[in-house]
């Protein structure tokens, strides 16, 4: 698991940050920046270059190679550094707490500022890149797209869908965005897989998670990873969250994927409460709602 920069963060000075950068940059041409290179993108002289290199290594902020030629890139550390050197620069974030949430492809904290924050680190690329990389270590240095490049991409998108369904639909309000990262209202509540409704709340709860698809749908928005992991639920509503890989109901699957969500949705409902949910047939109610749901948006055109 990645580890939280937040608490390196007082001990970096800002020409750590300035070697960070120059990496950074030359990451878009290469996967491994060249020592040589080093001094130009980052605007330090080599003297300099060689104290914060080690400094930054020493906190696995970088890492380095040294078969053909010495070369250094940022490990995710390195890249979180930088994003939340940026939203501390602009006053979105004061500070940073305990880990929220670890997902497959992210990683969640706790932050501060005037309001309970959530602090989400993409992951995209990473693993992929690792595996790719063993592959073709020395070849195809033009193919290059760097696992910056995938995480950052999906930073943007969830950012993107946050900030046009919000609050005609109960996301959590975007508040900043900067390279792989975003910042957003942390929301309270226990996630649907772990909430354990009393039978004559069930079919409420469902309508209500139905009704925020339907309203996401309304908005352009299929979020295609519905499931009951991605949805809050508290004594005031339930909120949908995890946005990247939503799709735009121009899409030409965006019925398949509206379908599969809400099948994925009332699939979790059966199966945990079989009691309240007797009569429902899953494939058959899938259609009606996924009907239901074009219906509604229709009559609303
Ligand atoms: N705004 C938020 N407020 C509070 N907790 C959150 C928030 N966003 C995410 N979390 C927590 O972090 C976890 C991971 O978030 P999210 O589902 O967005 O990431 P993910 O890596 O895409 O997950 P997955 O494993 O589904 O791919 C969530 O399960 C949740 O517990
Ligand atoms: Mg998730």
């Amino acid at each position: 698991m990645v580890q939280n920069v937040a608490g390196q963060m007082a001990e970096l000075e800002g020409k750590d940050f300035h070697l960070l950068s120059g990496i950074e940059h030359g990451m878009r041409f290469s996967r491994w920046v060249a020592t040589g290179k080093i001094p130009e993108f980052s605007r330090l002289d080599e003297e300099e270059v060689e104290y914060r290199v080690d400094r930054c290594m020493d906190r696995e902020l970088v890492e380095r190679k040294t078969i053909q030629y010495t070369g250094y890139r940022l490990t995710f550390e390195g890249y979180d550094a930088l994003a939340l050197h940026t939203f501390a620069e602009r006053d979105t974030v004061d500070g940073v707490g305990a880990p929220l949430g670890v997902g497959k492809e992210s990683d969640v904290y706790e932050a501060r500022s005037f309001q309970p924050l959530a602090l989400k680190y993409h992951r995209e690329g990473y693993t992929n890149f690792r595996e790719v990389q063993k592959e073709r270590e020395y070849t195809a240095e033009k193919e290059h797209r760097s696992w910056l490049y995938t995480a950052r991409k999906a930073a943007e998108q969830e950012y993107e869908a946050l900030e046009t369904l919000y609050p005609d639909v109960r996301v959590p309000q975007p508040v900043d965005q900067n390279r792989h990262a975003i910042v957003m209202e942390k929301i309270d509540g226990v996630e649907l897989s772990r909430a354990k409704l009393e039978p004559e709340q069930v079919v409420g709860v469902l309508d209500l998670v139905l009704d925020e698809m339907a309203a996401a749908y309304e908005e352009g928005y299929v979020h295609a990873d519905m499931s009951e992991y991605n949805v809050f639920v508290a004594s005031d509503g339930v909120t949908v969250f995890d946005w990247p890989q939503a799709v735009s109901t121009e899409h030409e699957n965006s019925e398949e994927l509206l379908a599969r969500d809400v099948e994925n949705i009332v699939g979790h409902f059966t199966q945990r409460y079989p009691q309240a949910t007797p009569d429902i047939d899953r494939s058959a109610l899938a259609d009606a709602l996924v009907d239901e749901t074009f219906e509604g948006v229709r009559g609303l055109e």
